[in-house]
């Protein structure tokens, strides 16, 4: 099948399925064109539970499937490539969340929300890059503990006034970002910006002229009087911010790519519609703490 012929077919199954397609900033530029939403893991988590379809299909990472189930219990959501997971949201268990709690009696948990249903199931409030400093600034408590990326936990601590505990995860893609990079590339493009995403390591946001979610690049690029931007995140992003803003440079930072991210092909998108794989299911008592902490996340953004 031709990829004119694929997109045709995925067109005429969404419509039998009354099928959504959600996509990531990060997918690949194939799968970014036949989204119906491409957005951060914030603006993906709304239409989640916005969304009056009765399928949501989506093209991301595992906890962001999650997510959406937990927001959409009565929908059916399929992961094209369920093995497509996240290595931070692992960097956690239920367990040690647990742990770190007893550790630290009494202060609350924001979980980002690249992490398990289980876990969120221990957090008390979810955030996403976009939200995190707003969220955590909401909470009446001097001291929070922060899991598990410590680079955002860091970012946020730096943007309040209250203690912050953090979880040592961190994203194996954005922590590849090095100064030695970025100053090499500012050397090379002397006019150029440089944006970049608070999971990328201290060092480098000191070298930024933003520090913005993949919503707020979105949202940086098109409003910016730059011409030429650097763009420091996963290299699917670029993707779109060319598409978006044709007039405008933007450069990828070498090394750049989520493997996870890349797992869903064009191919598996419409394998999925055909054939109704693969559902995400979250054990209901689990689902019922975990969904709790996205809706209190939703209730401050
Ligand atoms: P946002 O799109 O929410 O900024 O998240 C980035 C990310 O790393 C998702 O895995
Ligand atoms: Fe996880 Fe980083 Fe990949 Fe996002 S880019 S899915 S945080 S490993």
């Amino acid at each position: 099948m031709s990829q004119a012929e694929i997109a045709q077919r995925i067109a005429e199954l969404k419509e039998e399925r009354n099928a959504v397609i959600l996509a990531h900033n990060y997918q690949i530029a194939e799968v970014q064109e036949l989204a119906d939403f491409l957005g951060d893991s914030l603006g993906l988590s709304q239409q989640a539970a916005a969304t009056d379809a009765d399928v949501i299909v989506f093209c991301g990472v595992h906890f962001m499937a999650q997510t959406a189930k937990l927001l959409s219990p009565q929908k059916t959501v399929l992961m094209p490539d369920p093995g497509a997971g996240c290595p931070m949201a692992d960097m956690i268990t239920a367990e040690q969340t647990r742990q770190f709690k007893a550790e630290h009696e009494g202060a609350p948990v924001v979980a980002y929300v690249n992490t398990t249903a289980e876990v969120k199931a221990e957090s008390d409030i979810c955030c996403t890059s976009a939200n995190a400093v707003e969220v955590v600034n909401s909470l009446d408590a001097d001291t929070v503990l922060f899991i598990p990326d410590m680079h955002l936990a860091d970012w946020v601590a730096r943007h309040s006034d209250k203690e912050i505990i953090a979880w040592g995860g961190y994203c194996p893609t954005h922590a590849r970002i090095s100064p030695e990079t970025i100053a090499y590339m500012r050397e090379q493009h002397p006019d150029a910006v440089f944006l970049t995403h608070p999971e990328a390591r201290r060092e480098i946001l000191d070298m930024a002229d933003e520090v913005a979610s993949t919503g707020g690049m979105v949202k940086f690029a098109r409003e910016t009087d730059a011409k030429e931007i650097i763009v420091g995140t996963e290299e699917g992003m670029v993707h779109r911010l060319r598409r978006e803003n044709p007039d405008k440079i933007f450069y990828i930072v070498p090394h750049t790519v989520c493997p996870n991210m890349k797992r869903t092909t064009v191919e598996k998108l419409l394998a999925s519609l055909e054939k109704m794989q693969y559902p995400i299911e979250v054990d209901e008592e689990v689902a019922e703490r975990a969904r709790l902490t996205v809706e209190r996340m939703l209730a401050v953004s």
